[in-house]
């Protein structure tokens, strides 16, 4: 059957259909899709970017993939990297995916080989989840409404969780190998992108939470250099303090997944133990990790390397020494209520916070917030109550939208819209403030109460995901206005508040007027200061003065 297959694609390719491109690594086959507006597109999914990081190479640093022969069949999704995904109350215990998750997807509206002189710009997706779930495959991040207008698009998995980003912070576990998974990534479009009719030096990375995160990070990483041209942060940035790991923090918490896990302590018998382990239970691991419920609920992600290798992916802590490599233009925002994401989940069905968090609030705020491992000790009463103090007049946590806007503030806000004023090349910055009818907060939490426009929302105009009611109405609007300026900002210089070509200009983000683009509607608005006295308070806060120790001893060796 198979080759018969195969022998019908080649009768194909001699009479000329163009379902079959020809990559360096090999042929692939991908499948006709429809765009929103009903243009033809092609889907190619699943194309191996790099090897299968099984075996000998998990936690190492990915490697380019094999060739093949014959055609690869693009036509269908590849599981996602094994994970759980603790973000989703109802099923975050559920293990999904696969260790063999390295694949690439491509979609372009270039149907005929023919017209494939002019090249297009290029938007590559890198999908968020919190460094331990997450995927790029069609399913989830449907590019339906992008293809509409002329751009490729592109995404992709990489490694989550302990398989992506255990590190001793040593050059034997090293860690960021769900970013270098990204760097390679990213390479294969450089190299590749043109066959799908893509233009490899007009690529705009785009990613949301975690994928805004690494966004910023390719923005800061020296390996990411001439890789990409323009970026798009949504709602995450390298100076979150879930961003990167504060150092010292991912080596005990591998100490620690040795001593749960009854491997050995010394780097190099670990690195073989957890090679010679079952995947899934690598995955269970990291729920030990919890202090309560699923928090802190970033437990791996990015750390800082030793860059006298010239692998290092990260070479400096960017909340205390920030240096960017890559000098492009940015687009960058975040939600209206971001923290839903979090609040969702210490509400019960009947929409009353729960009781553990009631009664021991300065006990679980600092990693529900996670600023305890980047502030002093001592510091951590006098926080706690300054937060409470702040988001709750009345003296208790019934009204939900300040629990909203405590976590808003305390793990977005502030690292985005410092990541703005820090970054020296051109910023738009926006506030995506749309209730749709559908909001993420239902799958983050059982209470049904309106939270806000939540964490993610903003993905709800950008991609059409498998069994979601088409959009209609305002929903439907402000999605086509949100594609306008996705895609204008890829495609063109210009930058207007609706992404037309004769829009009202859309002023930078500088640190003096701090004009930003609020999007309520379809009918988006020029503003200014956005949440500047949240922003205000929670910069007050001591929340890196465990670093200050480290420096006074540093003096006193100097
Ligand atoms: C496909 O590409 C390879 C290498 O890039 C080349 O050697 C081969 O001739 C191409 N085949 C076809 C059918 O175009
Ligand atoms: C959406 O846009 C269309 C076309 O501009 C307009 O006719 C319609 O009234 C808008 N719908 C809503 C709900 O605003």
């Amino acid at each position: 059957m198979e080759i018969f297959g195969i022998l019908m694609l080649f009768v194909g390719l001699v009479y000329g259909t163009d379902d079959v491109l020809n990559l360096s690594q090999g042929k692939i086959k991908g499948s006709i899709e429809k765009s929103r507006n009903g243009r033809e597109f092609r889907a190619f999914q699943g194309i191996p970017y790099a090897k299968s990081p099984i075996g000998d190479l998990r936690l190492q640093d990915p490697e380019e993939a094999d060739s093949w022969n014959g055609i690869l069949d693009a036509t269908k999704e590849k599981p996602m990297c094994i994970q759980k995904n603790l973000f989703m109350y109802q099923s975050y215990n559920q293990l999904l995916g696969d260790e063999d998750c390295l694949y690439m997807n491509v979609y372009t509206p270039k149907i005929d080989k023919k017209d494939q002189k002019e090249l297009l710009p290029v938007m590559v997706w890198i999908p968020g989840g919190g460094f331990s779930s997450g995927h790029g495959g069609m399913s989830l991040y449907g590019p339906h409404y992008l293809l509409d207008k002329d751009v490729v698009v592109a995404s992709f998995n990489y490694r989550v969780g302990p398989l992506g980003f255990l590190s001793t912070e040593d050059d034997i576990l090293p860690g960021n190998y769900g970013m270098k998974d990204q760097v390679l990534a990213l390479k294969w479009v450089k190299s590749n992108i043109e066959k799908f009719g893509g233009d490899p030096n007009k690529v705009t990375i785009f990613g949301e939470s975690a994928g805004g995160v690494s966004v910023g990070l390719h923005l800061l990483s020296p390996l990411s250099k001439g890789l990409f041209h323009k970026a798009i942060l949504e709602s995450g940035t390298p100076l979150v303090r879930w961003g990167v790991c504060p150092p010292g923090l991912a080596k005990r918490r591998a100490l620690s997944l040795a001593t749960i896990s009854g491997c050995p302590e010394d780097s190099e018998q670990l690195a073989k133990c957890l090679r010679n382990m079952p995947a899934e239970l690598l995955v269970n691991l990291h729920y030990n990790f919890f202090e309560w419920k699923v928090f802190p609920a970033i437990t791996f992600m990015p750390v800082v390397e030793n860059c006298k290798h010239k692998t290092g992916f990260l070479c400096k802590y960017p909340l205390l020494d920030f240096k960017q490599e890559s000098n492009v233009p940015i687009l960058m925002g975040m939600n209206s209520g971001e923290g839903g994401l979090i609040a969702a989940r210490v509400y019960n069905e009947d929409c009353e916070v729960d009781p553990e968090l009631k009664n021991n609030f300065d006990h679980y705020i600092s990693s529900l917030l996670i600023y305890k491992y980047t502030t002093k000790m001592s510091d951590l009463p006098l926080v706690s109550k300054k937060i409470y103090n702040r988001y709750f007049t009345e003296g208790n946590m019934d009204n939900r939208l300040d629990t909203v806007k405590m976590v808003s503030g305390g793990i977005f806000l502030q690292g985005i819209f410092d990541m703005a004023i820090k970054l020296s090349s051109p910023v738009h910055y926006y506030v995506y403030d749309h209730t749709n009818s559908m909001s993420f907060n239902s799958y983050f939490g059982p209470c049904s109460a309106n939270l806000g426009v939540t964490h993610g929302d903003e993905m709800i105009s950008l991609f059409f995901t498998k069994g979601q009611d088409q959009l209609k109405g305002e929903d439907l609007n402000v999605s086509k206005l949100m594609i306008e300026i996705w895609t204008n900002f890829a495609i063109t210089d210009k930058i207007t508040i609706d992404g037309t070509n004769n829009g009202k200009e859309w002023p930078l983000m500088d640190s003096k007027s701090m004009k930003y683009l609020l999007i309520s509607s379809s009918k988006p608005i020029i503003s200014k200061k956005p949440f500047i006295e949240e922003y205000e308070f929670w910069k007050g806060l001591p929340l890196l003065s465990a670093f200050e120790k480290s420096e006074e001893i540093l003096k006193t060796e100097l």
